[in-house]
């Protein structure tokens, strides 16, 4: 069973990174058989997604579709299609993930898709690529806004849960809002994050 960490923080070693590390941790000690894979999106060149929809167009059955752009998403998107479980961990940058995961999502987001139906129809939507069942944990930290408040401050989660259905064929099965870091603390949220990657091992 394969873990992938995507982690979407440019800062190395501070809130995000630290509590995405902590639910792999939960996850191992429920299953120690796990193989882990941890992607720091600063550490790679992944270009945006040009729109060129070369990956929407392509005819293929196959899990994924390939893009037309040669960057490290050639040898990243291995790691996620032979994921079983997901952690995605990011700061919240006005309400939303970094531009480091967004411009991964985008790039996973049809290639690892295709849609379906006639436009501007609900059946338009994408369907996975792949029928493999992953499940996935979501882990957002922000400055200054507390967790009372998540509704007016988090665009990401949605954009996580629903991005994992409709390409990856996963099931978000629990996430982790660590709000208001600068006041708290990450280390508040340390038990939380390792409990979430024990549930997602379990899952
Ligand atoms: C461009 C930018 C936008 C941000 N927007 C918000 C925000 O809307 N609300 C908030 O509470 N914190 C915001 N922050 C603060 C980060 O969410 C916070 O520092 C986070 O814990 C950083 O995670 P990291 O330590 O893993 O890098 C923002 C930070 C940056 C750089």
């Amino acid at each position: 069973m394969n873990l992938l960490a995507v982690m979407g923080s440019p800062r190395k070693e501070k809130a995000t990174d630290t509590l995405v590390d902590k639910a792999v941790e939960g996850a191992v000690s429920a299953n120690p058989g796990l193989e882990v894979r941890k992607i720091v999106l600063a550490d790679h060149d992944i270009r945006y997604c040009r729109n060129c929809l070369a990956c929407r167009d392509r005819r293929t059955d196959g899990p994924y579709s390939p893009c037309s752009i040669r960057d490290d998403m050639d040898r990243l998107h291995e790691d996620v299609l032979a994921s079983d479980l997901l952690i995605f961990g990011t700061p919240l940058h006005m309400g939303q993930v970094t531009s480091l995961l967004m411009t991964f999502l985008e790039r996973i987001c049809l290639t690892f898709a295709k849609p379906v139906g006639k436009v501007l129809t609900i059946s338009a939507c994408p369907v996975p690529r792949s029928k493999k069942d992953r499940k996935s944990v979501t882990i957002l930290t922000n400055g200054v806004v507390p967790p009372l408040y998540r509704r007016f401050c988090d665009d990401a989660s949605p954009l996580i849960r629903q991005t994992v259905k409709d390409s990856l064929n996963g099931r978000t099965v629990g996430d982790l809002y660590a709000g208001n870091i600068e006041g708290r603390g990450v280390e508040r949220y340390f038990d939380r994050a390792f409990n979430l990657g024990r549930k997602l091992a379990r899952a």
